[in-house]
């Protein structure tokens, strides 16, 4: 393999939108070429690995809400490695104490006394809402990590098996949350491994019910006592939900939706789980947690993702008596609650608190939401914009009236929009939604940029849309 780069410089779209310039100067790149790269993945890896784009990006270097590949050309990261960088790429602060503590000590596992994991844990004890008492903590490697451990502490706690998640919801790739999991794309044939029968999910851009809000009387969030009454022995275990729904779509529910399906819940004796592994860290702007959009306190709550800034980190927190139930057996995790994950996490929700990332997510998440909606004025080919603070949704269709899902043409815009230095975000059950959640430290002129730019590619894509 060569150790210099032969790969030629990927051409920039011309385009009228300005990618703002960063200060940061990407360290010329040595490695393998691209071609090499993509060589050795094909022979090596899984083939499920799968990668973006007709012709893949690659990306050798980051640094806040920037990107380069291995040219030296610039992007604009809009979806954040999948809402994942939550303060920015290499942001200084975290990669210092990240060297610092890799030069002090990698691992221990948790047999060991160490400082940072309490540390860190009190540190998310003291970010959930005030008599909640959401305050005990289990670390692991992945939000799928958190929720096969949620799900079971609920299970443990109630000594019962039944559960519920929403329909269009997405709860990990292992094989009990693939059972969480409800948007048929994302889940494989397998036996059943766990017992879940799934809820309407409050999407009216799509009423599973075909009614209007407010009229409806938000049936979706009625009818899971019909799911528990007719599908269920009535003694459910838990209720496990996304605040918004991140791959189905950011998919946001009627306000009142979320109170009146853990009413119903507890009503039955279930324990509810508020999956906050994208909706969590301050990203809607409004609050630090998802669920306080919606007025509702979870009995558990799992994170992941952006907790970490890029670390391989997810969490549940819950109350002592339900942490107590994972007392009755030795269960063990190698590597949840490891130092340099410890200290990545604490420094990045230090970063949140003292550079006020979430009051940045409102502001600017609240500018780019007007740009859109203003986008969506002149284009009819944008259905709905929706979302809170920086997790926002585009979704795009064919025809208003027939709201059929314009599936070629968000792959078409995704694609120019990259080929114009745009990294963006694609979701939902038919691949029609234009999924926005950049790194929190975005400015207003990445927005102009963004938004310019998904403009062009609309033009581009759908000629007259
Ligand atoms: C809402 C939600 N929950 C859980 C997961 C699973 O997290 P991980 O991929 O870290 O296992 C994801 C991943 O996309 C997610 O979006």
């Amino acid at each position: 393999m060569s150790t210099t780069t032969t790969t030629k410089m990927s051409p920039r779209t011309q385009s009228r939108a300005a990618l703002p310039p960063s200060n940061h100067k990407p360290a010329p790149y040595s490695g393998p070429t691209r071609d090499e790269i993509m060589a050795v993945r094909k022979e090596y890896l899984n083939p499920g690995i799968f990668a973006f784009y007709k012709d893949p990006v690659c990306i050798v270097e980051g640094h806040m809400q920037y990107l380069w590949d291995e040219t030296g050309r610039q992007y604009l990261d809009a979806f954040a490695g999948i809402v994942t960088v939550s303060v920015g790429h290499c942001h200084p602060k975290i990669t210092q104490r990240i060297q610092e503590q890799a030069a002090k000590l990698v691992h221990t596992t948790t047999i060991y006394l160490h400082p940072t994991i309490g540390q860190f844990a009190k540190a998310v004890a003291d970010h959930m809402p005030k008599g909640s008492n959401l305050k005990v903590s289990y670390f692991t490697n992945a939000g799928s990590e958190a929720n096969e451990l949620a799900t079971m502490m609920a299970r443990m706690h109630t000594g019962r098996g039944e559960m519920l998640s929403l329909r269009n919801a997405y709860h990990g790739g292992s094989q009990s949350t693939i059972g969480l999991t409800a948007v048929g794309t994302w889940k494989f044939p397998l036996p059943v491994v766990n017992n879940v029968k799934h809820v309407a999910p409050g999407y009216c851009y799509r009423c599973p019910f075909g009614l209007t809000y407010p009229s409806c009387d938000v049936k979706c969030a009625r009818s899971a006592e019909d799911t528990i009454k007719y599908e269920t022995s009535g003694e459910i275990a838990c209720f496990i939900g996304e605040p918004i729904q991140g791959v189905g779509g950011v998919v946001t529910p009627p306000p009142e939706y979320f109170k009146i399906v853990y009413d119903i819940v507890r009503k039955y004796g279930g324990l509810c789980i508020a999956d906050e592994v994208q909706t969590g860290w301050g990203r809607t702007g409004e609050h630090f947690w998802g669920f306080q959009n919606w007025g509702v306190t979870p009995d558990l709550v799992t994170m992941a993702k952006g907790i970490g800034n890029g670390a391989p980190l997810g969490a549940c927190t819950t109350r002592p008596e339900i942490a107590q139930t994972m007392t009755r057996k030795i269960h063990f995790n190698t590597f949840g609650g490891n130092p340099v994950s410890m200290a990545q996490g604490l420094a990045t929700l230090e970063i949140i608190d003292e550079e006020k990332i979430q009051q940045r997510a409102k502001e600017v998440g609240g500018y780019l939401k007007n740009k859109l909606l203003e986008l969506q004025q002149k284009h009819s080919l944008i259905g709905e914009v929706r979302g809170l603070g920086l997790m926002l949704g585009v979704e795009l269709v064919k025809d208003r009236q027939t709201k059929e899902p314009a599936s070629t043409e968000c792959a078409e815009v995704f694609e120019q929009a990259k080929n114009r230095s745009l990294l963006l975000g694609k979701g939902g059950l038919f691949g029609n939604v234009l999924r926005i959640k950049p790194p929190m430290c975005i400015t207003k002129a990445d927005v102009d940029f963004m938004v310019d730019c998904i403009d062009e590619c609309i033009d581009v894509a759908a000629p007259g849309k």
